[in-house]
């Protein structure tokens, strides 16, 4: 650790966010000897937004000279969400500051503390470009990261390490400020204004090569987990979308140095712990099936996958959407996907959700074993799509 310097911003993207929590996590930044800046980018003047200025103006002079609070600009061209809250956050750092690192954590975190910004900070002091955590997640949470996300850069960039990243979706992190410099003016990440950004913000660091570190927070992120998987829909869609779009970028990783913590055991509590509502899902899933909808199902899926999604809608079965299935559903869903058809975004998601409940299934009768096809299904990705001619 470097001593005697304040060269560490901090910042917290946020919404609308329980403020109490907030306050507790910005003091806890703000005690930090190292932390210089404190950056509060908010979504809009909301709520929240004014709660945290009242708080702010309890503070003491030095304190409140160190916080930073601004909204969100309109950066990007998708929809308007966390991904301009960050790069908002980037920009305001590079040109309204002098540390010499930027961290990002959520506002909401209840488990938050100054040693997650040690912890990140050591790796940056060791001499890597981007440190950025991962945490012990329930097996039926982190469905977008497995279905996904780690899936997608199996299928996309299946000779790189990105689906190898633990948490590619993961807001908290730190970087050097030549890495922020160089975001900062990086077209695929300013346009990804939605919640697109975590994945833009991987797939760059993988393109910059920049030496990366994960680091394992055993204690976990505690925040609110879902209610219906319908809370994920527009998440699902937006991180999907964005590697369709880039499906084309040339990526080599050859030379890139990415290192992560073991991890040695998960905490039993995570294992059986249910991320969502089942029976509410397959509701869910059940209902608001259009004729357009069906008819994608129809024209774009393999027939044999077809057959048993329709089937599904019907009866709620979902026993047949195991990881061989989804790869088909997946190259699919590449080579057809339009965003801009809401049909099709529903298409995405329903489909998703069969994926996910077919996995809880095993999850719940075997965790251990769920969590190796999680694993196996990146690999099965990678192999099919490094075998093809
Ligand atoms: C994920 C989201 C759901 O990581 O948190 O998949």
């Amino acid at each position: 650790m470097e001593r005697g310097k304040k060269d560490i911003a901090v910042c917290f993207p946020f919404k609308k966010e329980d403020i109490e929590d907030f306050k507790r996590n910005v003091k806890e930044a703000l005690s930090h000897e190292r932390v210089r800046d404190i950056l509060l980018a908010g979504h809009s003047e909301n709520e929240t937004y004014k709660g945290v200025e009242s708080f702010i103006n309890t503070l003491s002079d030095d304190e409140r000279s160190r916080i930073h609070l601004f909204t969100q600009k309109r950066i990007g061209s998708k929809r308007p969400g966390k991904g301009d809250g960050m790069n908002t956050a980037i920009k305001y750092f590079v040109e309204n500051t002098r540390s010499r690192f930027l961290h990002f954590y959520d506002a909401d975190i209840k488990s938050f503390d100054r040693t997650w910004i040690d912890r990140v900070q050591k790796r940056l002091d060791e001499g890597f470009d981007v440190a950025r955590c991962f945490f012990p997640r329930a097996y039926t949470d982190a469905m977008v990261t497995w279905n996904i996300t780690r899936t997608g850069f199996a299928y996309t960039w299946p000779d790189t390490i990105l689906p190898d990243i633990e948490q590619p979706l993961g807001g908290e992190l730190g970087i050097r400020r030549e890495v922020a410099e160089k975001l900062s003016m990086d077209e695929l990440v300013l346009d990804a204004s939605d919640w697109s950004i975590d994945t833009a913000l991987t797939i760059a660091f993988a393109r910059y090569n920049v030496k990366l570190y994960e680091v394992y927070i055993k204690e976990g992120k505690h925040h609110k987990l879902y209610g219906k998987l319908s809370d994920l829909e527009t998440m699902a869609v937006e991180c999907f979308n964005v590697i369709k779009e880039n499906r084309r970028l040339v990526i080599d990783t050859s030379h890139m140095v990415y290192e992560k913590d073991k991890i040695e055991s998960v905490p039993e509590e995570y294992k059986k712990r249910i991320a969502f509502d089942i029976d509410g899902s397959i509701k869910e899933f059940k209902s608001g099936w259009t004729d357009e909808m069906k008819s994608i199902v129809k024209e774009y899926l393999p027939k044999d996958v077809s057959l048993k999604v329709l089937d599904a809608v019907e009866d709620g079965n979902y026993d047949f959407m195991d990881t061989n299935m989804w790869y088909d559903v997946y190259d699919a869903l590449m080579k057809h996907f339009d965003i801009k058809k809401q049909a099709w975004r529903r298409v995405l998601f329903k489909l998703w959700v069969l994926r996910v409940l077919n996995h809880a299934k095993l999850a719940l009768k075997d965790p251990d074993e769920s969590l190796k096809s999680l694993q196996e299904m990146v690999e099965l990705f990678r192999k099919k799509r490094l075998s093809r001619v």
